[in-house]
């Protein structure tokens, strides 16, 4: 319940030293905000069950039950106080460990409407993993129903929290699962330890079913050369003293080097161990001679076949079945049986040798020795065996920004937009907002809307930006109709911000007043005038026989001004004929004076001036 034990270990004498081997415990920063006295990064361990948020964060505030403390009943009967409401912080259930399994203090906190469960540690030690529990008994169907984040925290970190939250104070927490997978490049690399054993119980059921599922999103990140994947096989080899017995001979290969648990743990009945061992190898060889002929991810397919093709309950668990199986999938079944060579031979297998020696931990991974286990970027994945939550978990091992596009799709996002809009700007009343879901957890970004850039901190202010700005939501600024006229404070040229037209005041945003030119003496003042205002203009008329000129506000007597034009034209034509005149006389004149320095230029560079008599006609021919 607690541990990881060796899946095996009961299974008697095959028992190995790498059961014993190094487990790392996944851990990932927990974040306390607030109260100050416990702010700061803490530690906890990833569950082996429930969806982590690979990549992203979760934020929330945490509730400690006053009855149900170890979380081990119904919170639908006991207590209802921490169901959250729409719109509400994420609540964070605090649990106590102990008197039942991890999965099921999570499931009644699910169910509770907790976003997350930390489960405080009950003693003094290093941090642990939780895990599914090994009991058949406790299998219940809920299992693969857990969906939400689970991480145990030390005795001691959960002792200062119920403290602080006895005195009334409000903790908020940051779960940050950002850096629990290495993302150092734009290729992933990751391997899945699996078994064609197809009858060990719900384990394999559920390897098998994820094997199917993750299929197609496997297939298109391999082609897409985003992701490097692996399939391994454990196997165990017979201790000497025991490889002529008849059990080390009916579950192990290659003389006792390579062996696997009989499936029915029954040696007189069904399959034996050598059987599987021999399918695993066929599988590694499929995997070897596809990715040899550069199409790795026809593994997925021959493991989902052979599983519906090939089952054990069907007596058709077999070598025949087997080479149907790789002969519909178009691959050379005797490079394939070159790699299984001899199984009743004392030899090596290259094969299976080179996945021995990698099931010894290496790195940031421990040893492998549980099925199934994933490895992403050689970290060791916690949480359940799912296609969505692998998938977070893969993408989130990309560098920022190398994600491939199925990383992106809807059903990746963490939905954090939906509490309080993630924190980000948004214009209810435009329906625009800022915040943007992502497998990363949430961005607030100022959006593009119908081809307009919104530009600002995308937190608190987003402004649209541009020239089509004010077609969206008018820029965010005033806008009124009255009377069949409509002024905006919104102006289409590539300026920011809001101005109340003229005839206008106010900050342009909310509103813009109209000005009564008329009692703020701004317009029509003249003793004869008489104003009247309008919605964002004025009239004004003057006595019956002046007319008033808007630009200059001011009246003008018609007859007046009807004369003083007459006279203006008048002016203007003579103006204009004794300026052309004076300029054709100029023009003349200067021309003349230009052709005679001209001809007298020329003519000095063949002689003297004062001998003008003697010039040869040659030469006015010649050049002039
Ligand atoms: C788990 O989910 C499946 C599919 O959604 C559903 O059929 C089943 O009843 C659920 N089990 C429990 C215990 O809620
Ligand atoms: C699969 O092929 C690639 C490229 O050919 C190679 O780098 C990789 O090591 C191969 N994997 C295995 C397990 O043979
Ligand atoms: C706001 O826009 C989103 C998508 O653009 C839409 O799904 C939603 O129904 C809209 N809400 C309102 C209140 O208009």
């Amino acid at each position: 319940m607690r541990l990881h034990f060796c899946l095996f270990t009961c299974v008697s004498f095959l028992l190995l030293a790498s059961c014993f081997g190094r487990f790392v415990v996944e851990k990932n920063s927990l974040k306390v905000a607030s109260p100050d006295s416990l702010k700061g990064l803490h530690e906890c361990a990833i569950g082996n069950f429930g969806v982590p948020q690979y990549g992203g964060t979760l934020v929330g505030s945490v509730f400690y039950p006053k009855s149900n403390q170890k979380a081990c009943t119904n919170f639908q009967d006991v207590d209802l106080s921490f169901q959250t409401k729409p719109g509400g912080i994420p609540i964070f259930l605090l649990a106590d460990r102990g008197d039942c399994y991890f999965t099921l203090k999570a499931w009644n906190a699910q169910n509770g409407g907790a976003a997350a469960i930390l489960v405080a540690d009950d003693r003094v030690e290093p941090l642990i993993t939780m895990d599914t529990p090994e009991e058949e008994d406790a299998r219940a169907d809920y299992l693969q129903n857990i969906t939400i984040p689970s991480a145990l925290i030390s005795k001691d970190l959960g002792d200062k929290i119920k403290k602080e939250l006895s005195k009334g104070e409000m903790v908020s927490i940051n779960l940050d699962w950002r850096e629990a997978l290495p993302h150092p490049d734009e290729r992933v690399e990751y391997e899945l330890w699996t078994n064609s054993n197809d009858e060990c119980g719900p384990k394999c059921d559920s390897q098998l079913s994820f094997i199917r599922n993750f299929k197609g999103a496997a297939q298109i990140l391999e082609q897409g050369g985003y992701t490097q994947f692996t399939p391994h096989y454990i196997t165990w080899y017979c201790p000497e003293a025991f490889i002529l017995s008849k059990q080390c001979k009916s579950q192990c290969i290659n003389h006792g080097r390579y062996c696997a648990p009989d499936p029915e743990q029954d040696f007189n009945r069904g399959y034996d161990g050598k059987d599987v061992v021999e399918q695993n190898l066929r599988q590694a060889c499929f995997f070897k001679v596809a990715n040899e002929s550069g199409k790795p991810w026809q593994w997925w397919d021959y493991v989902t076949d052979f599983s519906i093709r090939c089952p054990m309950k069907e007596n058709k668990y077999t070598k025949e079945c087997a080479d149907k199986v790789i002969q519909s999938l178009g691959v050379d079944i005797k490079k394939i049986d070159e790699c299984v060579g001899d199984t009743e031979a004392d030899v090596d297998n290259p094969i299976l040798k080179a996945e021995q020696e990698s099931q010894i931990g290496k790195g940031s991974r421990g040893d492998v020795t549980i099925l199934p286990t994933l490895v992403v970027n050689n970290r060791q994945y916690r949480g359940k065996l799912d296609k969505g939550a692998v998938l977070k978990a893969i993408c989130s091992g990309f560098e920022e920004t190398t994600e491939p596009a199925i990383c992106l799709t809807k059903d990746m996002e963490t939905n954090e937009c939906l509490y309080n809009n993630g924190g980000c700007w948004q214009d209810k009343a435009a329906n625009i907002t800022a915040c943007r879901d992502t497998f990363r957890g949430r961005v607030c970004e100022c959006p593009i809307v119908q081809g307009v850039k919104f530009s600002g901190d995308g937190y608190t202010h987003c402004e649209a930006s541009g020239a089509l700005r004010c077609e969206i939501n008018n820029g965010g600024c005033w806008k009124g109709t009255k009377d069949g006229r409509t002024y905006s404070a919104c102006i289409d040229d590539h300026t920011k911000g809001c101005k109340c037209p003229p005839g206008f005041r106010g900050d342009g945003v909310n509103s813009c007043e109209d000005i009564d030119e008329c009692k703020e003496n701004l317009a029509c003042q003249c003793p004869e005038c008489k104003c009247k205002n309008t919605w964002g203009s004025y009239e004004c008329s003057c006595s019956s026989n002046a007319l008033y000129i808007h630009e200059h506000d001011t009246c003008i007597s018609k007859d007046a001004s009807t004369e003083y034009s007459w006279s203006f034209v008048w002016v203007v034509f003579l103006g204009l004929a004794v300026a052309g005149a004076a300029g054709y006389a100029l023009y003349k004149y200067r021309i003349r004076r230009y052709m005679d320095s001209e001809i007298r230029a020329i003519m000095a560079q063949y002689m003297p001036l004062d001998n003008q008599g003697e010039v040869p006609n040659h030469m006015t021919q010649g050049h002039v």
